[in-house]
């Protein structure tokens, strides 16, 4: 095997044993529905095999169908989260087995294809990076179920730097023109494409994301309370969801606790806030006299580098991340503390954008001009609908391989069962221009 290929097999089973750790559990954790937002774990084990067997083993490979009747239960367009306790699924043990018999095949067929041939799907591995990168999607949504859950013990915890020292509060960004989107990175989806030139005035944006400590803040000014700060949906949110804080946040003697995977702990003030909503942190940055970055203001803070005149793939550059520049691939299961990344900073001085938390924008997810689906329009293409914000920069949740400055995610404005946070901008006054 050529040593792109190794390079791929390594990346196939990176994603697999984090879905083999996230469902190593008993039968009744993985089959029961913890929420109506997601799907019971089982499912999603068995969905990422029939995702491979589709793409890689029928589309890519030519070969048929290993159980054709089982399909229908694992497409996502089918059947909504809510409704997936009640299909007839694999089974636990049914579902290892089958998709370890996927998984087999894919390598077989990974050994014999031509990665450098016309078809755009073989084409630098492009239909691998598309099960690699879906397979990580879907761990981190496994992990958002079993944050859900309450189970304690199951998602291992690690170490992280600690609190940076203190720094501007925000950095500017000069007007002008930059490249948004990618036409050359392989592995980029079609929402990501094309490259195109955008232009932007002036703007600031804050150094690093809202830390708890700033949104506690926010919640005990009465933020929850006044209708100032939300938006007609914002309040319509508020009161149907009679939210009063971020998701698993309680209040006890004084003290702001938080519940995360199973385990009660008082909310660590330096970190980013997290388990926020679209609503959440757009009524906090009209109570902080600020709003939400665009995402093309979040895109060129994080990887343009202004004097090169070129897109980076990470803001520090088109290095791997390491465990210095950023909070990645679950080597804990928190945000890293404020400023804990000096290293990942970005050209123009911003922290943190790459991991710790999505990062919630001002922008609806919609088509860059150009774009064209690829391979299939149920992946980007029938959400470009105006019901969905984009968020950024992936979460302590995310892999590396699903991480670079202009992956695009997408989510309801109302949803904070993901690991979402943001940070605030403004738009330059004249005389800061
Ligand atoms: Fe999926």
């Amino acid at each position: 095997m050529s040593d792109f290929k190794e390079r791929i097999a390594a990346e196939l089973t990176a994603a697999r044993s984090r879905s083999i750790a996230y469902t190593d559990a008993e039968d009744d954790l993985l089959v029961r529905q913890h929420s109506p937002l997601m799907s019971p774990l089982v499912w999603d084990l068995a969905h990422v095999g029939n995702y491979e067997e589709l793409w890689v083993l029928r589309q890519a490979g030519g070969i048929a169908p290993l159980r054709p009747e089982i399909d229908e239960m694992y497409d996502a367009f089918r059947h909504p989260r809510a409704d997936r306790p009640s299909l007839p699924v694999l089974g636990p043990g049914e579902a290892r087995h089958y998709i370890g018999g996927v998984r087999g095949r894919v390598l077989d067929v990974l050994d014999e294809i031509d990665l450098h041939g016309p078809d755009p799907l073989h084409r630098d591995g492009f239909v691998f990076g598309l099960v690699i990168q879906h397979e990580h999607q879907h761990d981190e949504t496994m992990l958002a179920t079993l944050q859900l859950s309450g189970q304690a013990g199951l998602v291992r915890d690690g170490d992280l730097p600690p609190a940076g020292p203190p720094g501007p509060a925000e950095v500017f960004v000069p007007p002008g023109s930059f490249v948004m989107g990618t036409g050359t990175r392989p592995w980029a989806y079609d929402n990501e494409r094309p490259a195109h030139l955008v232009e932007l005035p002036g703007y600031w944006i804050d150094r690093l994301p809202v830390g708890n400590r700033a949104y506690a803040d926010f919640v005990e000014d009465g933020g929850y309370d006044d209708p100032r700060w939300w938006s007609g949906e914002g309040l319509h949110w508020l009161r149907h969801g009679r939210a009063f804080a971020p998701l698993f946040w309680r209040r006890d003697g004084g003290t702001w606790w938080r519940t995360r995977f199973g385990r009660t702990e008082p909310v660590p003030m330096d970190e980013p806030v997290q388990h926020v909503c679209w609503y959440e942190a757009e009524a906090y940055a009209r109570w902080a006299g600020r709003r939400l970055p665009t995402e093309a203001e979040w895109e060129r803070a994080c990887g343009w580098d202004a004097e090169a005149e070129r897109a980076l793939l990470h803001p520090w550059g088109d290095d791997a991340p390491g465990p210095g520049r950023a909070n990645l691939g679950h080597r804990a299961a928190r945000p890293a503390p404020l400023g804990a990344f000096p290293a990942g900073a970005s050209p123009c001085g911003a922290e943190q954008m790459i991991g710790d938390v999505w990062e919630w924008t001002d922008s609806w997810f919609l088509p860059y001009p150009g774009f064209r689906s690829f391979p299939y329009p149920e992946y980007s293409e029938v959400f470009f609908d105006s019901r969905h914000r984009v968020l950024r920069g992936g979460s302590w949740a995310s892999d590396p391989a699903v991480v670079r400055t202009t992956f695009r995610n997408w989510d309801l404005p109302a949803r904070r069962q993901i690991f979402s946070g943001f940070r605030c901008a403004r738009t330059a006054r004249p005389e800061e221009d």
